[in-house]
């Protein structure tokens, strides 16, 4: 049965998490991750945001970008200042793949007089990205970003949120590789927690974890971390209710590097799958599940950003002494 009754008790002191959650060891992980290059490729929106008449605007790694839908629907991505004079290219109103700068109407796109489709861009189908990050040294660019294994998005209900932080992206990813606080800072949601250290490496977190439903009830699953690249961790759920089901985190750079203070966004794509009858009801309510699971999401990120910035000051101070 996926729900169980399991009542929330007060934290076990007795467990010691904070002896599991061994500096060194998320220390470990944070560096392993690190190493796995992007290609450049750093996630800008949900592929949700942006329709096909106007444009989207996105700083990135401290460039402005514009988004944008080619006649095809594909993802088409320039810089964000328009030739002419300058003007910011939001929300302009795209004809035929073509953008309309708002100040003067030039027209900027794939094929035009100055062709202003200069980004690589990719609509995974749930998130959009575009190859303006640093290329890690000795990897060479690629056509597409490193993508994690999701559910097939029939069979699936997405959600996407974005919050941001004064923090690195390194923060937001070590926040995710100590997955030993999920209980302590997040009551609200997480109780049970134990991180399977027989199945787990440095380049693979495995733990089982009880989802709460309240004080009474709770969902146990088990779920497995891993980084596809030095930006990006993914959860997926590998055993329980909703197996499959995909947490993809994201860290994109607002600021240039070295900029200080820093500032990154956090975008979080939940792919939930379920072969349950419930979760057929919910596809149908999609709108309104998705309400629900920003929600939800958008809490637990709330503390974990104030962690990342944690993170990143507690650097920053030790780097200025
Ligand atoms: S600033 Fe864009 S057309 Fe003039
Ligand atoms: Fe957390």
């Amino acid at each position: 049965m996926p729900v169980r009754y399991l009542p929330q008790t007060t934290p076990d002191h007795l467990r010691g998490t904070w002896r599991e959650a061994r500096p060194a060891r998320i220390a470990a992980a944070l560096a392993d991750a690190l190493q796995r290059p992007t290609h450049g490729w750093l996630v800008v929106a949900a592929s949700s945001e942006l329709g096909s008449d106007r444009t989207l605007l996105r700083t990135v790694a401290g460039r402005e970008v514009v988004l944008w839908r080619d006649s095809d629907g594909s993802l088409l991505a320039g810089r964000g200042a328009c030739p002419h004079l300058g003007a910011r290219l939001a929300d302009c109103l795209v004809v035929e793949g073509t953008v309309l700068c708002r100040w003067h109407g030039m027209q900027l796109g794939r094929d035009t007089a100055t062709p202003w489709a200069t980004y690589a861009a990719f609509d995974d189908g749930v998130l959009l990205w575009v190859r303006v990050g640093e290329v890690e040294e000795g990897v060479e660019p690629t056509d597409r970003p490193v993508l994690a294994a999701r559910p097939r998005i029939e069979e699936s209900l997405a959600s996407v949120i974005s919050l941001a932080a004064d923090c690195e992206p390194r923060d937001i990813v070590q926040n995710r590789l100590d997955p030993w606080h999920g209980a302590w800072l997040h009551p609200y949601a997480f109780s049970d927690l134990a991180v399977d250290d027989d199945a787990s490496s440095n380049d693979r977190l495995v733990l089982d974890v009880a989802y709460r439903l309240g004080r009474t009830f709770a969902v146990p699953v088990r779920a497995e971390f891993t980084c596809p690249d030095s930006h990006t961790i993914v959860m997926t759920i590998t055993g329980g209710e909703g197996t499959g089901s995909v947490v993809e985190t994201h860290a994109t750079p607002l600021t240039a590097p070295g900029t200080h203070p820093a500032r990154t966004v956090m975008t979080e794509a939940v792919v939930a799958t379920s072969d349950r009858m419930g979760f057929r009801v919910a596809r149908g309510m999609a709108p309104l599940v998705r309400v629900g699971m920003r929600a939800s999401a958008t809490q637990l990120w709330a503390d974990d950003l104030v962690y990342a910035a944690r993170l990143y000051e507690l650097r920053r101070s030790a780097a200025e002494r």
